[in-house]
């Protein structure tokens, strides 16, 4: 049977197919400019990556390697993910993630070592002898991290081991192991890769409040006292109705950088609370939350950059954990560019 009656028709039939394809692949496909704009200024612009879309949607891995220059696991090095059972390491799925990053020259900050949450149930479940506890969190963090020698960039070593006073957060490795499992993680993490960069992660502690306080005072003494930390991760998961305070967030990274450490921004994310489609004023008010955070950043002596908290609105974990809508990233569900998106690059492009 024969469609086209010229063969010249059946090019135009071909020319006009692949241009609706092209048209339809576009408006999916994320522009890529931000990535450049952050690689031309020299910081990273990272998202975190979470496994059920990167293995499952193609439109999240393209944006992901469009649109960053760096990617922190959501949860896949997470301690119950990379160490099931106390005889078992599984790095299937974190390794998939380095060697995207590594296929898409993108750096990698490995999140997280030592944390309260997301501890498997073998460990959580038995009452260990402190110096049983001891040998299980130096031979996790050894291995991880000796796993990943000279392919995770950074690490978050311990995250949010100060609660909302300021006090060491109870958990199992401060009731088991006393304060000194902070500085002898950082200790052990750097004899398993000496040039991974080390950072202490903590949230609500961007400003000059009584949780940065502590924050600092945990990493100065940790810096006075020679042990091998490189810097401060500040999670940054704030809402336009509770913003960071900009000269406060500016003068408390000015202080950690008079320490010698490095600051990252690790945790993005700016809630606006319910609404869908949400409104231009919202995003707006989202954008220049954003824009002001990465000004800091671009003034700062040493801030390496801002990670948001997942790639774009439709994996971010708030929706799904509040049980609640939101928008809190710089790309939409549909991966189009958010006000927010604009405004980082036109920061950057000043
Ligand atoms: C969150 C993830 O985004 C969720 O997918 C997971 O269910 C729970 O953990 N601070 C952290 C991150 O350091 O690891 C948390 O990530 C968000 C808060």
């Amino acid at each position: 049977m024969k469609i086209f009656r010229h063969s010249k028709h059946a090019v135009y039939f071909a020319v006009g197919l692949g241009f609706v394809l092209l048209l339809l692949t576009k408006s999916y496909a994320s522009t890529g400019i931000l990535r450049d704009l952050a690689q031309q200024s020299g910081i990273t612009i990272g998202a975190s990556v979470l496994m059920e879309p990167f293995e499952n949607d193609a439109v999240y891995q393209e944006t992901l390697a469009q649109e960053f220059n760096s990617l922190t696991p959501e949860n896949a090095m997470k301690f119950s993910h990379l160490h099931p059972e106390k005889e078992t390491y599984d790095f299937t799925n974190a390794d998939k993630l380095v060697a995207f990053a590594k296929e898409h020259q993108m750096q990698v900050h490995g999140h997280v070592l030592v944390w309260h949450r997301n501890l498997p149930d073998w460990l959580t479940d038995e009452d260990w002898y402190p110096n049983t506890l001891e040998k299980i969190l130096k031979w996790h963090i050894i291995t991880v991290v000796e796993h990943y020698h000279g392919q995770v960039d950074s690490w978050d070593v311990v995250n949010e081991a100060i609660d909302e006073n300021g006090d060491l957060r109870d958990s199992i490795w401060l009731d088991g192991l006393g304060s000194s499992y902070i500085e002898e993680s950082f200790h052990w993490a750097h004899r398993a890769d000496p040039n991974a960069k080390l950072f202490y992660n903590d949230y609500r502690g961007a400003g000059l409040g009584d949780k940065a306080n502590a924050i600092y005072a945990l990493v100065q003494d940790l810096v006075q006292r020679g042990v091998p930390i490189d810097g401060v991760g500040i999670q940054m998961h704030r809402s336009i109705q509770d913003p960071p305070n900009p000269e406060r967030v500016a003068a408390n990274i000015s202080r950690l950088n008079e320490l010698g450490l490095s600051v990252r921004i690790t945790e993005m994310d700016i809630q606006i609370y319910g609404d869908e489609p949400p409104d231009d004023e919202k995003l707006q008010a989202q954008a220049q939350v954003y824009q002001d955070i990465m000004e800091i950043c671009l003034a700062a002596v040493d801030c390496t950059g801002i990670t948001t908290w997942g790639v774009s609105d439709q994996h971010s974990w708030i929706p799904y954990t509040f049980d609640r809508p939101d928008a809190p990233l710089l790309l939409d569900e549909n991966y189009q560019p958010k006000p927010a998106y604009h405004a980082l690059t036109e920061t950057l492009a000043q």
